[in-house]
């Protein structure tokens, strides 16, 4: 069944107050509520309909009498007062029993909840929708010795309980937490001097990696004060780790619940890269306070309005926290490896859908990430005063409301007196735009001509021109930036825009910042290029100049088996030379394009990418890089490397993403002693890891492999680095081999989604790997899927997005993928999530 936006209608009733109390039992758990209900005056129809899904009803009541009403798989309906009234019920649920994950479950012997977005009706029959908030009190009854809900703590005794939130939300906000846990605490004043309780709970094990989640947190809270002016707002603030989780992390009002892999870090167990995206993460959740939860989405269909903002939040703190540049480069890659594929692909859709089957397959890097883009591009646009300005009047406006896209747009609109209409088709159209450039000069003035292309998009032929804001500036031939950054504003399908004034045709630096989540043509030659590297004043522009003289050469060497690139090699040594730029920049500046990125742009230009032959033109300039480069990356590699004791700040983790970087292309030529020698030496994560990565890699590492395996055993998230790095970094012809094999392997417990997604996530990244001509990686995945849809809809929903580039390929992987997809499809009982995922992809 498909819902669309434009049904929607508001519910009958107003939820006046709600309380709810909770007998624990695994498989026995009863769930009694209380819950006044009002008419409500701005409904047309006054139905009454609670979700509730995988229940037994016990009793119903309104206004204390029992009732009987009608039942359906998705809830019941009853014949409801015109007054106000008090609805009771008692149901029965198996939290033991509850794979999926989704409403109460159990993790490891404690209870949790992950109700976003459509998982409260598995808890209790109510309106379980984002537009109907309420306060709720909540009773747990349980011998566990902590008992956890929303709000704040009313009282603790001998196995109850009682928690208050008097901040009315929405249902998918619910949660609920008891086991036998430890808490790691400390505590932050706000800025209006009220002293807030933190707490991160956790298995006793655990307990020496709360420290860094903790600092990550106050760091938000006080970010979150400083720059947009929100206080948090309640008395503590409880962050819960849970081994068994769909996604990354949930900002349930006061009680975030993490997957553990997402909250959980220690030097000796994490990477650098680990501790950026728990920071990231935790301060995510914590920034959904406002844009989230205080105001909350009027339905689905605004996701973005709170992750898109959120997102975008949460990028802005990493900047501030470390580098902006850095971030950005990194921001960028992300998007054009995952979303910009998504766009090109058959589940390409608007930032704002217009229609779903199931919600939990809209929780995509479009909602997410090109949400957050057209967040940037609209703060671009105003200018930061006014951006500022506005959010404040949406805080006002919108704070305790249900809003939407709409809502968010017309808070611009009323405080810059913009008319952002146009701009607005951003949340309509699906797909990436093309922007394509020329230029021109005479009587020195200079003429840029943009023009926009739209490609159509599944169930949208036709496109309108958008407004993209393309960040420019303007080199002199001698390296002067003439023009400093100029935001032009495309809105019509062609324009130009002309400088005037100049004494020579200058270099131009177009889509800085990567002002748009566009694709750039800009016809530059690799001089232009060479130069925009070594010139350009903008971080992202000066790496973007690196990565397309790479992305070009690659293209050349695989359609024209050309040679790599002397110019580039020479340029690319040079810039990772230069000691003005930080070396996190020049770890990114010695990244290429990765296997499927290049299968992209091949794709992109109407060529059928063959994954094996690109992986080895790309194995062939790595190994150029590292000849042509040897003795500088030498020097880089011993010149920055970290002494003393580890600490996951951006300076030394910079550094060592330069001198891992080095270890790689050094491992190359020099038979693997660098990095044995490293990994032997390693006191951290980050070191040992890297050096592991760069022994298997060229086909080493076994015994390393064994020895980390040996030391690690009993740490399941670096266990779970142990299986990801085996599928993900193995041969082409060898992936699909490992992967089967480590899926006999005694700690693969395929239940655990960081498991499984950690042995098949990596072989999936391994673009070459799961691509194998033999069709082994596809047959393997969709078996392991088709295994774990009767378990866990929503991680074997997720997962099947490897298959979305299927079109891309030849008519041989094509039919095999599509053979899979199909095998996939005709299986019995197939969850709704899997089945509107493999059917889009071979609708289109
Ligand atoms: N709101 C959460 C976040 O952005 C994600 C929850 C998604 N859950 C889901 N079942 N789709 O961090
Ligand atoms: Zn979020």
């Amino acid at each position: 069944q498909t819902i669309y936006l434009s049904d929607y209608k508001p519910f009958g009733y107003i939820v006046e107050a709600v309380e709810l109390t909770f007998r624990l039992h695994p498989t026995q758990t009863r769930v009694i509520s209380k819950i006044k209900f009002s008419p409500n005056p701005d409904a047309k129809d006054g139905e009454f309909f609670l979700h509730g899904e995988n229940m037994t009803l016990i009793s119903a009541k309104i206004n204390g009498a029992d009732i009987s009403p009608e039942i359906s798989a998705e809830g019941l309906r009853a014949n409801a007062p015109n007054d106000p009234f008090v609805w009771e019920s008692e149901v029965e649920i198996s939290p033991e029993t509850n794979t999926a994950l989704e409403g109460l479950y159990m993790s490891n012997g404690m209870y949790c909840t992950q109700c976003e977005a459509e998982g409260f009706r598995k808890i209790t029959y109510y309106p379980d929708r984002p537009d109907v908030m309420s306060v709720f009190t909540v009773r747990i009854e349980s011998d566990l010795p902590v008992l956890l809900s929303n709000g704040n703590p009313v009282k603790m005794d001998n196995g109850v309980a009682e928690w208050h939130d008097p901040w009315p939300k929405p249902a998918y906000l619910f949660a609920l937490v008891a086991g036998e846990l430890v808490n790691y605490s400390g505590d932050f004043t706000t800025m209006s001097g009220k002293k807030v309780d933190l707490n991160i709970w956790v298995r006793e094990a655990d307990l020496g990696k709360c420290a860094f989640g903790l600092e990550a947190l106050k760091r938000s809270m006080k970010w979150d004060e400083d720059v947009y002016g929100r206080e948090y707002d309640l008395d503590v603030f409880n962050i819960v780790a849970v081994d068994d989780f769909n996604m990354g992390a949930m900002e349930n009002k006061g009680l975030n619940i993490f997957n553990s892999s997402c909250v959980l870090a220690s030097p000796e167990t994490s990477t650098d890269a680990n501790f950026e995206r728990i920071e990231a993460i935790i301060a995510h959740e914590y920034f959904h306070n406002w844009t989230g939860n205080r105001i909350t989405c009027r339905d689905w269909f605004q996701l973005c309005l709170k992750e898109g903002l959120t997102v975008f939040r949460d990028q802005s703190f990493t900047g501030d926290m470390r580098s902006h540049a850095v971030k950005r480069i990194d921001d960028a890659i992300m998007l054009r490896a995952r979303q910009f594929r998504e766009d090109q692909g058959p589940l390409a859709h608007p930032v704002r859908p217009e229609s779903f089957v199931e919600i939990n397959n809209f929780y995509t890097v479009t909602v997410y990430e090109k949400g957050a883009e057209v967040i940037g591009m609209l703060k671009r646009l105003v200018g930061d005063e006014a951006y500022k300005k506005a959010l404040d009047l949406y805080f006002d406006r919108h704070d305790g409301e249900a809003a939407t896209i709409e809502d968010w747009i017309k808070v611009f609109e009323d405080s810059t007196g913009r008319d952002l209409s146009q701009f607005k088709l951003w949340y309509s159209q699906a797909g990436t735009p093309h922007v394509h450039v020329s230029d021109s000069f005479e009587d020195g003035t200079y003429a840029l001509t943009l023009r926009q292309v739209h490609k159509p998009s599944p169930g949208q032929d036709t496109k309108k021109p958008m407004v993209i804001p393309v960040a420019v500036g303007l080199l002199s031939p001698n390296g002067d930036e003439i023009v400093p950054t100029t935001v032009l504003e495309l809105t019509e399908e062609e324009q130009t825009f002309t400088f005037d004034g100049l004494g020579a045709k200058p270099i131009p630096s177009v889509l800085r910042d990567f002002s748009a989540p566009v694709v750039l043509h800009i016809d530059q030659s690799d001089k232009d290029r060479e130069f925009l590297l070594a010139h350009d004043t903008d971080a992202f522009n000066k790496w973007e100049a690196g990565r397309t003289l790479a992305r070009n050469t690659l293209i050349d060497m695989i359609t024209n088996n050309a040679e790599p690139n002397a110019d580039f090699l020479a340029a690319l040594e040079s810039a990772i030379k230069d000691e003005s730029l930080e070396p996190a920049f020049r770890a990114l500046l010695l990244g290429l394009p990765s296997v499927d990125d290049l299968a992209q742009t091949l794709a992109g230009a109407g060529e059928t990418p063959d994954p094996w032959e690109i992986h080895a033109e790309r194995d062939r300039l790595k190994r150029a890089i590292a000849e042509h480069c040897n003795d500088t990356l030498a020097d880089l590699y011993f010149a920055h490397q970290v002494q003393g004791e580890y600490s996951p700040d951006a300076v030394s983790s910079g550094k060592r993403s330069l001198t891992n970087a080095a270890l790689a292309y050094i491992t190359l030529v020099d038979g693997g002693q660098t990095a044995q020698r490293q990994f032997a030496a390693a006191n951290n994560m980050t070191q040992e890891l890297a050096a592991l990565s760069a022994l298997i890699t060229i086909g080493m590492g076994e015994e390393e492999l064994t020895d980390f395996h040996h030391r690690w055993q009993n740490d399941r998230l670096v266990m779970d680095k142990w299986f990801s790095l085996q599928t993900a970094l193995a041969a082409p012809e060898d992936a699909s081999g490992i992967a089967r094999r480590l899926t006999e392997h005694a700690a693969f417990d395929w239940k655990n989604p960081n498991r499984f997604r950690s042995l098949f996530g990596g072989l999936t990244s391994n673009t070459a790997g799961f691509h194998n001509p033999d069709g082994s990686g596809y047959a393997l995945l969709a078996d392991w899927l088709i295994k774990l849809d009767a378990i866990n809809p929503q991680t074997t929903a997720r997962m099947t997005t490897a298959f979305d580039t299927w079109k891309r390929y030849d008519a041989e992987r094509q039919a095999q993928m599509r053979g899979e997809l199909e095998r996939i499809l005709g299986t019995e009982n197939l969850s709704r999530d899997t089945y509107e995922m493999v059917s889009r992809m071979l609708k289109a």
